[in-house]
C-alpha cells in the first residue's frame, strides 16, 4: 500500500539493550523525519506525544499522493477525480472502522479532533429537535472528575441548555476511579455516562469497561473519549457498552485537524446536527430541508479528505508496526520514566500506579513546572508544562500544574534517562 517502506515490525529482540527493557529499531525512528534534528544543539528528545504525535513518511505520502493525483471535492461530480476522491474517503472510513473494532451497527463520523466528536454529541443530545431534546429538565449526566476540559465544558453546556444535573465521578487521591463510586451516582434518571480511556494530564487508565457496562446496564448512553489511547491501547468497540467514542488523527501518528466520532448507529440517529449545510441533505426548499442519512447527516459541509486518508494511513502503520508492542514498548517507557522520578528527591508522581499508560505527570517541591519545561528545552527534550487542560482534576488532587512526559513509539529508553539527568539538574538549578 505504502511508498515508502513500512515500519519493520517491533521486535523485542531487536533493540538496545538499556538494562530496562529494549528499544524499537532505529528504522522505525528513521520514518519520522522531524525527529532528526538538533534544538540548543541537542538531539531532539520529543516527549509531547499525548499533545500532539509526529508523522511517518508513509502517512505524510498516503496524503501526498491524494493532494498530487485525486483532490477534488467528494459525493458532488461524476468526473473521475470526485469518484476517487469519494472512493479514497469512504475506504478511510471504513478502514478506521475496522481499526477500532466496529461492526455493521455502528458507523463513523469525520471530524477535525476529540473535541468536535465530543461537542457534537453534547450539542446533539442537547439541541432541540423534532420530538423534543433528548436530554430534558430533571435528567442528570456523569463525567468523571479525571475528564479533560473537552470531556468536561461540552457537558456544562448541554446540562444548562437542557435543564439537566451535571454529577461528577470523582477520583480517589491516586487519581483511580471506582465502579462502586459510580453505582451510587446511578439514578433512574441517569441519562449518559462521559469518561475517558486514559487521563491527559495525570496518565491514570481508568477502568473503562466496567464504568461503561454499569452504565449501560442502568439504561444510561455511553461516551468514552479515546484520544489518549488510540495510538497504542486502541480500546476494541464491539467489546464495550460503548455508544459513542472519540479520537483524533493528531495523537495517533495522523494529521492535525482530524478525528471522528464511532458509535452505535442508533444512538448517532438521536444526535441533532451541529453543522447544517452541503451534503447533510437530501432534498432543500426555501422553508425547509431533510437530511440525510448517517454519515452524511452529521458531516456537513467539505470534509478534510487528505486528513481522513492520514488518519487511515496512520492506523494501517499502527496495524503494521504492532499494537501491542507499542503498547508493551510505551508503558516500559512510562514504567522506567515514573520509577526513576519518584527516586529525585523532591519529586512526586502522579498516578503511580498507572503503568499501562504512556504519560507521566510529575509535581517537583519548590520548582515550577515551567521553569523545569524551559530547562529541559535548552536539553533538547520536548514536555508539556501546565494544567494540561483538566484543571478541575488538579485541583481536585490539591495540585497545582504539573510536568508532563508522554512517550511514543519512537521514544527510547536512552531518551527517558536523558529526562531523569534533565529533571534531577533542573531541580539543582532552581531549588
Ligand atoms: N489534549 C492535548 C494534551 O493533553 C492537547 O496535551
Amino acid at each position: 500500500m505504502f511508498d515508502t517502506p513500512l515500519a519493520p515490525t517491533l521486535d523485542a529482540g531487536s533493540g538496545t539493550d538499556t538494562g530496562t527493557s529494549t528499544d524499537l529499531p532505529a528504522s522505525v525512528r528513521a520514518l519520522f523525519p522531524i525527529l532528526v534534528q538538533r534544538i540548543h544543539g541537542h538531539p531532539l528528545a520529543y516527549l509531547d506525544n499525548a499533545a500532539t504525535t509526529q508523522l511517518p513518511l508513509p502517512v505524510l505520502e498516503a496524503m501526498r499522493r491524494f493532494e498530487e493525483h485525486d483532490r477534488a471535492n467528494i459525493h458532488r461530480g461524476v468526473h473521475r477525480l470526485s469518484q476517487r476522491a469519494t472512493d479514497a474517503f469512504e475506504q478511510a472510513r471504513s478502514d478506521l472502522k475496522r481499526f477500532v473494532g466496529a461492526n455493521a451497527g455502528h458507523e463513523l463520523v469525520f471530524t477535525s479532533g476529540t473535541t468536535e466528536s465530543l461537542n457534537l454529541v453534547a450539542h446533539g443530545l442537547s439541541a432541540p429537535q423534532l420530538g423534543g431534546a433528548v436530554l430534558q429538565p430533571g435528567d442528570e449526566i456523569i463525567v468523571s472528575g479525571l475528564e479533560h476540559h473537552a470531556n468536561l465544558v461540552p457537558w456544562q453546556q448541554a446540562a444548562r441548555r437542557s435543564g439537566a444535573t451535571l454529577r461528577v465521578l470523582l477520583p480517589d487521591a491516586q487519581g483511580r476511579l471506582h465502579p462502586q463510586d459510580l453505582q451510587a451516582l446511578l439514578t433512574p434518571r441517569t441519562r449518559l455516562l462521559a469518561v475517558t480511556a486514559c487521563s491527559n494530564a495525570i496518565g491514570e487508565t481508568p477502568p473503562y469497561a466496567a464504568l461503561l457496562a454499569l452504565a449501560a446496564q442502568a439504561g444510561a448512553l455511553t461516551v468514552l473519549d479515546a484520544a489518549q489511547a488510540m495510538a497504542h491501547a486502541v480500546p476494541a468497540l464491539s467489546a464495550l457498552d460503548c455508544d459513542f467514542m472519540a479520537f483524533s488523527g493528531h495523537k495517533m501518528y495522523g494529521p492535525m485537524g482530524t478525528g471522528a466520532l464511532v458509535g452505535r448507529r442508533a444512538a448517532l440517529e438521536r444526535l441533532a446536527p451541529l453543522r447544517y449545510g452541503g451534503d447533510m441533505v437530501e432534498w432543500v426548499t426555501y422553508a425547509d430541508a431533510q437530511f440525510a442519512a448517517l454519515p452524511s447527516r452529521l458531516e456537513g459541509g467539505t470534509p478534510n479528505v487528505a486528513g481522513a486518508i492520514g488518519m487511515a494511513a496512520a492506523a494501517a502503520f499502527i496495524e503494521h508496526t504492532g499494537r501491542s508492542a507499542i503498547d508493551a514498548h510505551v508503558s516500559a517507557l512510562r514504567a522506567h520514566a515514573a520509577s526513576g522520578l519518584a527516586a529525585i528527591d523532591g519529586i512526586t508522581v502522579l498516578s503511580p500506579q498507572a503503568n499501562d499508560s504512556a504519560i507521566v505527570s510529575f509535581v517537583a517541591h519548590n520548582a515550577h513546572p515551567h521553569d523545569i519545561g524551559t530547562l529541559l528545552d535548552e536539553q533538547g527534550i520536548a514536555v508539556r508544562t501546565g494544567h494540561h487542560c483538566a484543571q478541575p482534576l488538579l485541583d481536585h488532587l490539591g495540585l497545582g500544574p504539573t510536568t508532563r512526559a508522554s512517550f511514543a513509539l519512537y521514544n527510547s529508553h536512552a531518551e527517558v534517562e536523558r529526562l531523569l539527568a534533565g529533571v534531577a539538574r533542573a531541580l539543582e538549578v532552581l531549588q
